[in-house]
């Protein structure tokens, strides 16, 4: 069986190399990107990623690039580019495709492909990416199926949010309601940081822009992936991503730092109250609303003193998530993403898990987020010990070796028997790989618990 994964970053890096374990180097591809499908109204720009280079049409390559100029309007069904990647995938014989980011299901690869007579995307049909793909929508879906969310207000323009937040006593979050990379969602202390969150909503996506406002929780953030088919969710284990560019989770938002699993005090009883709150809830509002799913669901959690809370959904792997699970994972990848496709996870095991766990150090560009590298030697990745492993989210390979390409180069992901130890060796990896100006957070894994579950507290109260 040959499958391709498109997308360009270190997520993607770790789900070909987990797909190449089963399925052998020949029948896995990996493409870049191809070109963007119209935006839905609300998604403006979700330009190239960092790490993708706009470079010449049909690069295809085992693990190498796609590239295809980006930009170019792709049509409903019938668009150039989306035929030519049809035909591509026919010649060479290609029976799946795997998406990565959200913009590809967002923007109905699957439908367009299909269409054009393409192999079937694994993933949820372009109605259902709406989870990711719409802030409103995804807050609507979860209150009409009582998954257990932060309240909120739904504004349907700049200036509602502006007179809701103005009366707003507590911390509230403003998001703005499409795709907007990472970068659409403010978390605020006080009224006059909403208020300017709404000027900057405003200026960027204009006065029309829905805008979901909602209660600022205090507690734990959780990622939890499963793989679904609409009818089972087969859980991988808990994660935690270090979002901030600092230690100590200061400094600016970041696409993600670093990464660990499991998480230790995310235990079974919280995990069962996760799934009969969360889970179970959105697998029963899809169902009754007919909206087709295969593939990973990431639930977005936080863990507050009254419960977990579902702060978003994402239609994919979180990156960098997915290079932590992965290596985590026993069971054969591509499995489970075939029996997604093929409804018939239910007459799968939950899924194995290596014992132990997994830190990702993302070593980043010495100005990410603010911009991106490109043409800086790196050095020391051939003498990486073995049991450590390396994904690469931004590179390019000159005479000369690897060389940054972008803003998050590149996940050194350590394992071990315990967190611990696996933080380690992560980090003996990271002082053995190096470019100049890479930036990284010293304290990956090492998180404290923020927030006591209510019941600790009752039983301290007893
Ligand atoms: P989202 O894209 O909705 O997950 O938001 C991005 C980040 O904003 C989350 O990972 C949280 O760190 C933070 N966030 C979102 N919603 C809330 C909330 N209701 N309370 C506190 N933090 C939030
Ligand atoms: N690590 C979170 C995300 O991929 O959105």
């Amino acid at each position: 069986m040959k499958v391709v994964v498109i997308g360009a970053g270190g997520r993607e890096a770790a789900l070909t190399w987990k797909l190449i374990q089963t399925l052998g180097h020949a029948n896995v591809y990996r493409v870049r990107d191809i070109p963007r499908r119209p935006s839905t109204p609300t998604s403006p720009s979700h330009g190239t990623p960092l790490g993708t280079s706009p470079s010449a049409s049909h690069g295809v390559a085992h693990g190498g690039a796609h590239g295809a100029a980006p930009g170019s309007p792709l049509g409903a069904t019938l668009d150039p580019a989306v035929a030519d990647f049809a035909d591509w995938c026919r010649e060479e014989g290609i029976g799946y495709v795997i998406p990565g980011p959200e913009a590809i299901v967002a923007d109905g690869l699957g439908e367009a492909l299909a269409a054009a007579g393409g192999p079937p995307v694994i993933g949820p049909a372009r109605a259902t990416a709406r989870l990711e793909s719409s802030k409103t929508w995804a807050k609507e879906f979860m209150l009409r199926h009582g998954v257990a969310t932060a309240p909120a207000y739904l504004a349907d323009s700049v200036a509602a949010a502006r007179r809701r937040a103005a009366e707003e006593s507590g911390p509230v979050v403003v998001k703005f309601d499409g795709l907007a990379a990472g970068k659409g969602v403010w978390v605020c202390d006080t009224a006059a940081d909403a208020l300017a969150a709404l000027d900057l909503v405003e200026a960027r996506y204009g006065p029309d822009a829905p805008v979901v406002l909602e209660e600022r929780l205090a507690g734990d953030e959780i990622s939890l992936i499963g793989f679904t088919d609409g009818e089972t969710c087969h859980l991988l284990p808990p994660a935690q991503d270090h979002k901030q560019l600092e230690d100590g989770d200061r400094g600016p938002n970041t696409g993600g730092m670093g990464a660990f699993a499991p998480v230790p005090w995310c235990d079974h009883p919280l995990l069962d109250e996760i799934d009969r709150t969360i889970v179970a809830p959105t697998l029963r509002g899809l169902r009754a609303e007919g909206l087709p799913y295969a593939g990973p669901l990431f639930f977005g959690l936080m863990i507050t003193a009254h419960g977990p809370r579902l702060l978003e959904y994402n239609v994919r792997f979180g990156d960098p998530e997915a290079q932590v699970l992965l290596p985590l994972l026993a069971d054969d990848l591509f499995g489970l993403y075939l029996a997604a496709h093929e409804r018939r996870l239910a007459d799968l095991p939950p899924p194995r898990q290596h014992a132990g766990a997994a830190v990702g150090v993302v070593l980043a560009a010495p100005r990410y987020p603010h911009a991106a590298s490109h043409g800086l030697r790196i050095t020391g990745l051939e003498d990486l010990p073995a049991d450590l492993l390396v994904f690469h989210g931004a590179t390019r390979q000159s005479d000369a070796g690897w060389e940054t390409d972008g803003g998050r180069i590149l996940t050194i992901v350590g394992r071990g028997p315990t967190l611990e130890t696996a933080r380690q060796r992560a980090y003996a990896g990271v002082e053995t790989v190096s470019f100049i100006g890479r930036r990284f957070r010293r304290d990956i894994g090492q998180r404290p618990r923020r927030a006591l579950p209510a019941a600790t507290w009752q039983e301290k109260a007893a």
